[in-house]
């Protein structure tokens, strides 16, 4: 199942940038993006956790021990996977949805909406305490796109959406935090595994679709 979701997150990956061979000349040939706008879990939340009332927090050390940032809310060390990403695609650091609402910063390049112990399904995570699941994460893209409204007109507006990224990284926490958790989540004893896997492929494609209903192609 695990496999099967990072396939629908490959997919999501490659509908974004369909119009461009990346099949045979890699990643290094795409178009510039205009923005990264990023979903997900601890694996890519860079400090939204921060601001919630949550277990699932990683503002201290050791984290961050090997960057010069030290220790910001991401699960790492170090660079997270979407810090990378956005290097090699030529774009600043994003700054977090919470930073951008609480902060003011900069959203013309893209946010970080991860949020750590979120899954595809809107229960998944909650004895950890408070998480923007994927439902609030697609809603918050819309707070975004709301704010964008008054910087650009909506021709521009959605030709910067469809030259954007999206990048989706989802599932784990419906196992590890709901499915394999039997002692506080019922899931185990309503769905088989194949149902259970069902049910997060169907709710997955709803979000994926609000994404693309709201301008990412
Ligand atoms: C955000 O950054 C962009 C690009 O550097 C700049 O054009 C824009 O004016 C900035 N917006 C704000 C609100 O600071």
């Amino acid at each position: 199942m695990v496999s099967l979701l990072n396939i629908a997150f490959c997919s999501l990956l490659l509908i974004s940038v369909s119009a461009n061979d990346v099949s045979t000349a890699g990643l290094s040939s795409l178009p510039p993006f205009t923005a990264m706008f990023v979903f997900g879990d601890s694996l890519i939340d860079n400090g939204n956790n921060n601001y919630l009332f949550t277990l699932a927090k990683a503002n201290y050390v050791p984290y961050g021990i090997d960057t010069s940032w030290g220790p910001t809310g991401r699960f790492s060390n170090g660079k997270m996977l979407v810090d990378l990403l956005g290097e090699f695609l030529g774009l600043p650091y994003l700054p977090s949805f919470a930073a951008t609402q609480i902060q003011g910063r900069n959203i013309t390049w893209g946010v970080n909406y991860a949020s750590a112990a979120a899954g595809i399904l809107d229960e998944t995570g909650r004895h950890l305490g408070q998480r923007m699941t994927f439902t609030q994460q697609v809603q918050n893209f819309q707070t975004t796109i709301n704010q964008l409204k008054a910087t650009m007109d909506d021709m521009d507006l959605s030709q910067y959406l469809a030259k954007s990224l999206a990048l989706v990284n989802h599932g784990s926490n419906d196992y590890i935090n709901n499915y394999l958790l039997s002692a506080l989540y019922s899931s185990s004893f309503l769905y088989d595994p194949t149902a259970f896997a069902d049910i997060l492929i169907k709710q997955y494609k709803t979000h994926i679709l609000s994404l693309h209903d709201l301008g990412s192609k």
